[in-house]
């Protein structure tokens, strides 16, 4: 089981610093509310539930990382738990690297976490930690599909795009977040794979470039990312869901 008192030292690095362009306009998308509460926060908490993590460091979008810190300090937060703030990047990819370079050096375990999954359960977080601990140099969590997918030839807006392939569905997995990495496994991941186009959206991705084993847990619907607008419906129906279930 995870506890504080192993040797391992575990952070969460919480990428946080993305505009929300599909969310469509307002505030940074890891700043605004569910249930009243920054989207943020609702992450660095889930990250904080697990017993294992001792420090999380929020990613934060580079002009608000001041407003961030403030965010942090109004909401009640795990006290055995240590916070850090820094700005992130122009990529996802950039902005874990920032975080990840930002680690104290007794850290051996790190896991990403996307503000964007603000919903994980802790259950989720501590069988990605348990994995890693148990030798797993890459843990994704991760759920079968329920839509078969189809692999096309992108073409002009509107128009009819040929398929290429249509891969067998049994055999494909949707990957979530909190992906869990041996810390020295994600720095070289981050240190050897270059930059490309828009930059890797999963962590994961990078450490299989390198040719290291990858292997994925159980994830959860509940870990499910807000991207659209639908999405916030659905989160705050699970928040909810779980505040009336709380009260029985
Ligand atoms: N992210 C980040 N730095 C960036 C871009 C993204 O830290 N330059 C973070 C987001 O804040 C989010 C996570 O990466 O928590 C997953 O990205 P995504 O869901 O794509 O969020 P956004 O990039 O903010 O959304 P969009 O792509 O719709 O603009
Ligand atoms: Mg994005």
């Amino acid at each position: 089981m995870s506890d504080e008192s192993s040797p391992h030292r575990t952070a969460a690095v919480i990428p946080a610093a993305g505009r929300g362009i599909r969310l469509g306009p307002g505030a940074p998308k890891a700043l605004r509310t569910l249930g009243g509460t920054p989207m943020l926060v609702h992450a660095v908490r889930a990250m904080a539930a697990s017993r294992a993590v001792s420090l999380v460091v929020v990613v934060a979008p580079p002009d608000d990382a001041g407003a961030v810190k403030l965010l942090l300090d109004e909401h009640s937060l795990p006290t055995r738990t240590d916070y850090l703030v820094v700005p992130g990047g122009e990529t996802r990819q950039e902005s874990v690297r920032l975080g990840v370079e930002a680690l104290p050096d007794d850290i051996t375990t790190v896991l990403v976490h996307d503000a964007a999954r603000p919903l994980v359960p802790v259950d989720t977080v501590d069988a990605v930690v348990d994995a890693v601990r148990a030798g797993a140099p890459a843990v994704v969590p991760a759920l079968p599909l329920a839509d078969t997918v189809k692999e096309v030839e992108p073409g002009e807006k509107d128009q009819p795009e040929p398929v290429v392939a249509t891969p067998e569905r049994a055999r494909l997995r949707a990957v979530q977040t909190p992906q869990g990495f041996d810390r020295d496994t994600l720095v070289r991941a981050h240190l050897t794979v270059p930059l490309a186009g828009q930059g890797a959206t999963d962590d994961a991705g990078l450490v299989e470039q390198l040719g290291a084993p990858v292997v994925v847990v159980p994830g959860h619907e509940e870990a499910f990312k807000v991207t659209r607008p639908l999405d916030l419906v659905l989160a705050e129906a699970v928040l909810a869901r779980r505040r009336a279930n709380d009260g029985f």
